[in-house]
């Protein structure tokens, strides 16, 4: 069942990209198959019942499309008995510097979505407005740490109470696997079109400390999956 059910998830989450050429597909295919993250947050039930979510540094939009995916295979009756409830997202906000990624996030989930908005905006100038439900993945540490502090800051200010942060961050002092996940984060940034990355990273002990400092709660979720990387994702409440 399960395997019948991820594959069913992946496929009507990556067809939300069709429409936006064969790179936005097969880049969106890649990334929901082989980052479990994606999986396991919905297994754990880490998002609220419903909720508004902004997305900060959303790419072409591939969580939206997997949490869109979700609730209509769990409005059809699809969905697992021992998996979390699928969440209800009521409002999908996404920001995104590269405006190639915006154009491929307009082409798949159309303009004129009545939940989906992905705009091209610099998370250091945006304002976040409110919402349950707040994600950066894998881009907390393209920015320097006093930069980092403030986003970090105004998240905890745009989220409701009991609303959720969740980021993904380099370790800094998990030795060689945080030094193959940057070269790969250096990597993969050139090909997508930047110039090749200074990157803010910190100790996992220090991110907890900012984000412990700024008022949130505080948990790590291991999900490299025996992976080589040093990746770690913070699960950040605010008190309810
Ligand atoms: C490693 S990618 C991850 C994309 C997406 N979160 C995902 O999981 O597919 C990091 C993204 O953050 C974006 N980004 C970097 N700095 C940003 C900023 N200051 N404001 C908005 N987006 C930013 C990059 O353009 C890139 O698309």
């Amino acid at each position: 069942m399960t395997q019948r059910f991820l594959d069913a998830l992946l496929d009507e989450a990556s067809g939300t990209f069709r429409p936006a050429g064969r790179f936005a597909y097969h880049y969106a295919r890649g990334k929901l198959s082989s980052d479990c993250i994606f999986r396991e947050l919905l297994r754990r039930g880490i998002f609220p019942a419903e909720g508004r979510f902004l997305d900060l540094g959303c790419g072409q939009g591939s969580l939206f499309a997997w949490l869109l995916a979700a609730r209509r295979l769990a409005d059809r009756g699809e969905w697992p008995a021992d998996w979390a409830p699928a969440p209800r997202p009521l409002a999908l906000r996404g920001v995104e510097l590269m405006q190639k990624d915006v154009d491929r996030a307009a082409r798949a989930f159309g303009r004129d979505h009545p939940l989906v908005r992905i705009e091209q905006g610099d998370m250091n100038a945006v304002d976040f407005g409110q919402a349950e439900v707040i994600t950066i993945l894998d881009a907390l540490h393209y920015f320097d740490h006093t930069l980092q502090r403030d986003v970090v800051r105004r998240i905890r200010n745009a989220l409701t109470p009991g609303g959720l942060f969740l980021t993904r961050v380099g370790d800094a002092s998990a030795g060689l696997p945080y030094h193959i996940c940057n070269a790969v984060d250096r990597a993969v940034t050139f090909v997508r079109g930047h110039r090749l990355p200074r990157l803010y990273c910190r100790p996992l002990a220090d991110w907890k400390t900012l984000i412990f400092e700024e008022g949130f709660s505080v948990e790590t979720m291991d999900m490299n999956e025996g992976k080589p990387f040093a990746n770690v994702m913070l699960v950040c409440r605010v008190p309810g």
